[in-house]
């Protein structure tokens, strides 16, 4: 794909619309917490125990700090297509200084780059598959697969595409009632929040078929760990 002309790059490469998304994830951490811990937690991995994970489209590193956070003696590489957001992640990953490391890598390509060891512990994404085509998910899972030492976890945090048109009435009904603003705020987009909207949605699918593409790629103990709405965490690991 030729990143010049893709909006997802355009997008995650411009350091305005960075900034316009670092000022609303903040808040939107704090409804992610839960979410975040579990994603931790879920990680089979004893207190004190050390193991290396990879946490591809990290961006800021929230999902990485969680883990970090949680498992004292982990260490992560945090992968992403976008310097300008690792950057803007720098000063949040300051308490993690010297247990992680960044480096650049396009999901789109399928070329892993020689910086990520060919056998991880465990692998997390968190809020950035929807931004892969099908045949990307499906290319990226089965990557992931083969990067996993046998018996290692994937686990993905995402928003999922509702199946039928009146479950996503459901889903906005609820979302609505639980956050007044939300409508307001659907209504009266900026430029550049329609553009990241469009963009947001723009290759979303439903569940059931990101746990087929797990299946396809060969995961076993497929689960979906939690689920909210149009949110999710599903993963799967490694057999032996
Ligand atoms: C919504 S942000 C989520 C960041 C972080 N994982 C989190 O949960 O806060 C999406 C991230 O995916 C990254 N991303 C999108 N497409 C990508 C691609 N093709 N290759 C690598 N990273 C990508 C973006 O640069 C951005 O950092």
């Amino acid at each position: 794909m030729d990143n010049s002309t893709d909006t997802n790059a355009q997008i995650w490469h411009s350091e305005q619309m960075v900034q316009n998304w670092v000022k609303e994830a903040t808040a939107q951490e704090r409804n992610r917490a839960e979410q975040r811990r579990l994603m931790a937690d879920l990680l089979p991995f004893g207190d004190g125990e050390e193991f290396t994970f990879l946490d591809l489209g990290a961006g800021t590193g929230a999902a990485s700090r969680a883990i970090l956070g949680r498992h004292p003696r982990a260490t992560a590489i945090l992968a992403d297509f976008s310097t300008q957001m690792m950057a803007a992640g720098e000063p949040q990953m300051v308490p993690y200084a010297g247990r992680y490391r960044t480096l650049e890598f396009d999901m789109t390509t399928g070329l892993w780059p020689a910086g990520i060891p060919a056998q991880l512990d465990a692998i997390v994404t968190s809020m950035c598959v929807h931004h892969l085509t099908d045949e990307r998910k499906q290319g990226l899972f089965a990557e992931i697969f083969d990067h996993l030492v046998p018996g290692g976890w994937y686990f993905n945090y995402d928003p999922v595409r509702a199946p039928d048109p009146a479950v996503e009435q459901v889903w906005r009904r609820v979302s609505d009632r639980e956050d007044p603003e939300a409508a307001q705020r659907r209504e009266h987009r900026t430029p550049d929040q329609q553009a990241r909207w469009e963009n947001h949605v723009r290759y979303m699918i439903p569940l059931d078929q990101q746990l087929g593409y797990l299946r396809s790629a060969g995961f076993a103990g497929i689960d979906i760990f939690w689920k909210k709405l149009e949110n999710v965490i599903y993963g799967g690991y490694r057999p032996a």
